[in-house]
């Protein structure tokens, strides 16, 4: 269905806001913005609203009571799910990569909060096959469970709508196709030229909006993607797949080549969600900067190679970039994060007064 006829419920404030970010602007020589898609409102905010916008009308077009969906026990798209749930009084499922953590901290603290079912997978039984057997035997778990956890549902009489892992599918990645239009016309108001726009590169309905969108309504800017986990040549194969598949579902007509995408896959630390110091030595850095929170998952890794890329002289002094805030903020206070700041953060002698 072509992009302009495909409806979506506004899950979130927008237009989210564009501003400099001067004191970093200053400090590296170069014109540098944020968008600030942390800011999308509801339950911490986060880019995950701008999917649902369209994944919620297609559910409740289709009759549906619950949202099911899947992630890592840190998900942020799971607990934006659970929010977008909680608003339109629908249930909320999420099947999660487990088992599940003894305590509950960052996302799952939210997850619970907002109501929502949590359904933790043991892969812990096959950790240790090559590769290629724990791919095959993750997929036989979550269509296991994926089939259980429905079938529960339908016998309370409830009707499952699906939501894949991070949102990304051709409906939710029109919400990045539009977020284009947006920024588009964000940049016109404010007589604003960017060269680059940085984001992370994960479930890829993020990148790949924004890289059909750019295409489609004719922008000066291109989308850079700044990969968060290690990518197979398998990985890129699909992701490059639900691009296309996103072109022909939303009849967009643009010309989709891997070669002209701009993806960055040296920023991202030692693995997915794997505490890292260099990570969080930008995460630091933006705070005491500009005040603004990032993650050490997705955000941290994405302005660690914004920034790296324009000391190496990657990205030339003489260009503008934006950074898009995909959100991520609870992620700070998940179990492991925490603990890898403790030493950083809060060893330092401490300034104590008495009477
Ligand atoms: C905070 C944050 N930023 C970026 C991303 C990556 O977006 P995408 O999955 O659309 O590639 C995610 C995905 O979960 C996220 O939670």
């Amino acid at each position: 269905m072509k992009i302009e006829n495909l409806k979506r419920i506004e899950t979130g404030f927008y237009n989210t806001p564009i501003h400099k970010l001067e004191n970093l602007s200053k400090r590296y020589g170069i014109n540098m913005y944020i968008k600030r898609d942390d800011m999308t409102g509801f339950a911490s905010g986060g880019n995950k609203l701008r999917k649902l916008d369209y994944l919620l009308q297609d559910a409740l077009d289709k009759n549906c009571t619950v949202l099911l969906t899947y992630g890592g026990a840190q998900t942020n798209h799971g607990r934006l799910t659970a929010a977008v749930a909680a608003r339109y009084n629908l249930k909320c499922g999420i099947i999660m990569d487990g088992p599940a953590p003894k305590k509950a901290t960052g996302n799952l603290i939210l997850d619970k909060m907002l109501g929502a079912d949590l359904f933790f997978m043991d892969d812990s039984g096959f950790k240790n096959e090559p590769k290629e057997i724990q791919t095959s035997k993750y997929k036989e778990l979550v269509e296991k469970t994926t089939q259980e956890v429905v079938k529960m549902y339908e016998e309370k009489g409830e009707k499952v709508y699906l939501i894949p892992i991070g949102g990304s599918n051709p409906v939710g990645s029109a919400g990045y196709v539009m977020a284009v239009k947006e920024i588009k016309e964000q940049l016109e108001a404010m007589n604003l030229h960017i060269d680059y726009v940085f984001t992370g590169f994960g479930s890829v309905g993020t990148y790949g909006g924004l890289y059909l969108g750019s295409k489609y309504f004719n922008t000066d800017f291109k989308p850079i993607g700044v990969c968060v986990s290690h990518k197979t040549e398998a990985d890129m194969l699909e992701k490059v797949d639900l691009i296309k598949e996103t072109n022909e579902f939303l009849e967009l007509g643009v010309d989709v080549f891997s070669n002209d995408m701009w993806i960055e896959d040296k920023y991202v630390g030692i693995a997915y969600n794997v505490p890292d110091p260099v990570t969080r030595k930008y995460v630091y850095m933006m705070a005491r900067e500009e005040a603004i929170i990032l993650d050490a998952c997705y955000t941290g890794k994405v302005f660690r190679g914004m920034i790296e890329m324009i000391e190496n002289g990657e990205i030339s002094k003489d260009k503008n970039v934006l950074f898009l805030h995909t959100g991520g903020l609870p992620g700070i206070f998940s179990q492991s994060h925490e603990d890898a700041m403790q030493e950083e953060l809060w060893g330092e002698p401490k300034n104590e007064f008495k009477l």
